[in-house]
């Protein structure tokens, strides 16, 4: 059971140099994990990293395209080489976009598809077989999104991408059960996590307030409660846990908020 508390673990989360992932990367640092911070941006990477060395953290960036296969396998070689295994993943990277279906190029929908729903593909599966290679057992969890459960227009390729993630986890889960490997989803509502200025340009003002006016609770989610579920999904209190899907929405997938009817 490597997901103990006891042992000290090893993880890797991708996206790490900023937003959900660095949070994310943060939380498991600071429980005493080792973590690798794996990111396509090297600069924003070996600023996290020097960061999290310096609170005296036992952490190594490795710069990767999740689009890139061998990258991704080599990356999860590096870490098993240098620590002896590894027993979390977090696969978080992805990218969003805003484009109708029916204006979209191929470039634009194979740029968020490929980040999002292939290269969890290819973080995943190398992880899952690195853990099953040195021993079993292990946690992995999957960012995805309310997207994944509500259209929304244009962004039909990010949605897909989402909805992908969730049954890509599932199936996996399926597959490596019995090698104690789990694989769980987290998919959160609107995050506003700081690292964007105004929520970046995928998310205008006037949009995240609708997100505010539609969750029942009120308010857009941080960073930190998404590391909250990651946290617990990959740990020893989750250890029955696999192939499901926690949304930290503020209620936002239970329905579709209105008024009260009379
Ligand atoms: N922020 C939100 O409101 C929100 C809500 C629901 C789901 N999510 C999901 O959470 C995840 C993180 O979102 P965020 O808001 O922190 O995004 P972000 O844009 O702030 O950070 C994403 C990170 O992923 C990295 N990245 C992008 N493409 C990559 C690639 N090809 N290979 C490796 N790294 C790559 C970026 O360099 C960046 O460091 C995404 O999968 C996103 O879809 C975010």
């Amino acid at each position: 059971m490597t997901t103990a508390p006891s042992a000290t673990r090893t993880a890797l989360v991708t996206g790490a140099a900023v937003g959900l992932g660095r949070t994310i990367a943060d939380r498991l640092a600071r429980a005493g994990d080792r973590v690798a911070l794996l990111d396509v941006d090297a600069g924003r990477l070996a600023q996290a990293e020097e960061e999290l060395c310096g609170e005296g953290h036992d952490v190594v960036a490795v710069t990767c395209d999740v689009r890139d296969r061998d990258a991704v396998e080599a990356a999860v070689a590096q870490v098993v080489d240098r620590w002896g295994g590894l027993d979390v993943a977090v696969s978080n990277a992805g990218v969003a976009g805003a484009r109708l279906l029916l204006d979209m190029d191929a470039e634009e929908w194979h740029r968020v598809v490929d980040i999002n729903l292939t290269g969890t593909f290819h973080v995943i599966t190398a992880a899952a077989r690195a853990m099953i290679a040195t021993g079993g057992g292990g946690a992995i969890c999957c960012i995805s999104s309310g997207a994944a459960l509500f259209a929304r227009p244009a962004a039909g390729h990010y949605c897909t991408s989402k909805a992908g993630v969730l049954m890509l986890a599932k199936a996996l889960a399926l597959e490596t059960g019995r090698d104690g490997v789990r694989v769980n989803v987290v998919t959160p509502g609107l995050v506003d996590h700081g690292y964007r200025e105004g929520l970046g340009e995928f998310v205008p003002a006037a949009y995240a307030q609708m997100m505010r006016d539609n969750t029942p609770m009120g308010r857009l989610g941080t960073a930190d409660e998404v590391a909250d579920a990651v946290q617990f999904l990959c740990s020893a209190q989750a250890e029955f846990v696999t192939g499901a899907v926690l949304s930290v929405d503020g209620g936002s997938s239970a329905g579709k908020y209105t008024v009260p009817w009379g």
